[in-house]
């Protein structure tokens, strides 16, 4: 039997040369596999007819936007992720889903191959390597780019030589990734980390200091996940794309960071989430209203380690999955509105309210209505520093001994 192989396929130079490469290499079948995760561009059917005319045996195409949305951008909302404070893991996300997909689809065709087009010194390859090790441990994992030295130069002679119907003009200067939660920009000029981005970096986001007025905005949650808009109930692929269009006018959601690869290199990448920065921000405010303090304060730690998970690749790990359970039972409260102006580049929480609050007004406010028992207060604060003070006496005797 010809052996079949499964190629994560963009539509690109890259993975449109991957299908005869693949093919001519080792003589099997390719099923190319494209999942629209929001990226935007060219449809599913356009991207169907390349692979076919690129030589493809048989080429499938998803729209996954709202299991994308709902399956992985909220979960990533509600655990707060940000991974080194910055990145709302945008690009990380995606590679579970489609992990699950190549998997699917190389189960179906009874393939023992699967293909992507990651080089080896980015976090990719080791997010769909990994993801289907867990999920299909007899499928092997290739990558053309990364192990049979298809680099850029030889892909486009091999597009031409056999006349593959592909622009390898409309190059950018830039490595782009996007999806319903944000965009990835990285390579060409923004390799000098001094330089600063120039304007056609950016696709998701109008210039923050453009000087537009400012707008509100008011998102419901219900147990942690946004569920409404303006009071108007949305799905989460259209809170997300709603939020996009509107933060996005307003230059919110513009990120430049170096960070930290999983295969150690330091680079530095533009990020555009609009939406996820604005329901970040607004998440993290409706928990600090409604998350007894242990319970906000342990959430935290367990979302940045959420967030490493996704990063570095082990989304199916036990740890992310038990960590996903939790999440779940520490949302249960987060319920509630909160407004927030968009301004700027900057969305600003300006009001929060919600039928789970532990804010309590009788116990905040400084006005009639009081009902703290400040005498209460000295004796607490005696016996809180006591384990210190005893401790600060021991050091100062025996200093002076
Ligand atoms: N560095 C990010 C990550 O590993 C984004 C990678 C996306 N790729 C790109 N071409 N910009 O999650």
């Amino acid at each position: 039997m010809t052996q079949r192989v499964v190629l994560a396929y963009s539509g690109g130079l890259d993975t449109s040369v991957a299908i005869g490469w693949i093919a001519e290499q080792s003589g099997a079948e390719v099923i190319a596999l494209a999942i629209d995760v929001g990226q935007g561009g060219e449809d599913l059917e356009t991207i169907r007819a390349r692979a076919l005319a690129c030589g493809a045996a048989e080429a499938v195409v998803v729209d996954a936007r709202a299991e994308f949305a709902a399956d992985y951008c909220l979960p990533a909302l509600r655990a707060g992720a940000l991974y080194m404070d910055r990145y709302p893991l945008v690009s990380a996300l995606s590679r579970p889903l489609i992990v699950a997909h190549l998997a699917r689809v190389a189960n179906e065709f009874g393939a023992s191959v699967v293909a992507h087009g990651c080089t080896g010194k980015g976090n990719d390859q080791v997010r769909f390597e990994v993801g289907l090790a867990a999920l299909a441990p007899d499928v092997k994992s290739i990558a053309p780019v990364r192990d049979s030295g298809m680099t850029r130069d030889k892909a486009i002679e091999f597009a031409a030589a056999k006349g593959l119907p592909i622009d390898v003009t409309a190059r950018s200067p830039y490595s782009i990734d996007q999806n319903v939660w944000g965009r990835s920009c990285e390579t060409g000029h923004l390799e000098d980390i001094w330089e600063a981005p120039h304007d056609d970096v950016y696709g998701y986001t109008d210039d923050p200091a453009a000087g537009k007025p400012a707008e509100e905005v008011t998102i419901s949650f219900t147990d942690g996940l946004p569920v409404a808009i303006g009071g108007r109930p949305l799905s989460p692929l259209e809170i997300i794309a709603e939020l996009n269009a509107l933060a996005g006018a307003h230059g919110i959601g513009r990120i430049d960071l170096v960070e930290d690869r999983l295969v150690g290199i330091k680079s530095r990448e533009i990020y555009e989430a609009p939406a996820a920065m604005t329901l970040l921000a607004a998440h993290a405010e409706l928990e600090n209203v409604c998350l007894e303090r242990d319970l906000a304060r342990f959430k935290r730690m367990a979302g940045q380690r959420w967030t490493e998970l996704t990063y570095d690749g082990l989304w199916f790990s036990p740890l992310h999955r038990s960590l996903e359970a939790f999440m779940t039972e520490a949302s249960k409260h987060v319920t509630g509105d909160v407004r927030v102006r968009l301004q700027a580049g900057s969305a600003v929480v300006t009001g929060r309210r919600s039928p789970a609050a532990l804010y309590d007004y009788g116990l905040a406010t400084y006005d009639t209505g009081d009902v703290f028992d400040q005498s209460l207060a000295k004796g607490f604060v005696e016996l809180w520093g006591l384990p210190t003070k005893v401790a600060a006496e021991r050091d100062r005797k025996a200093a002076h001994a």
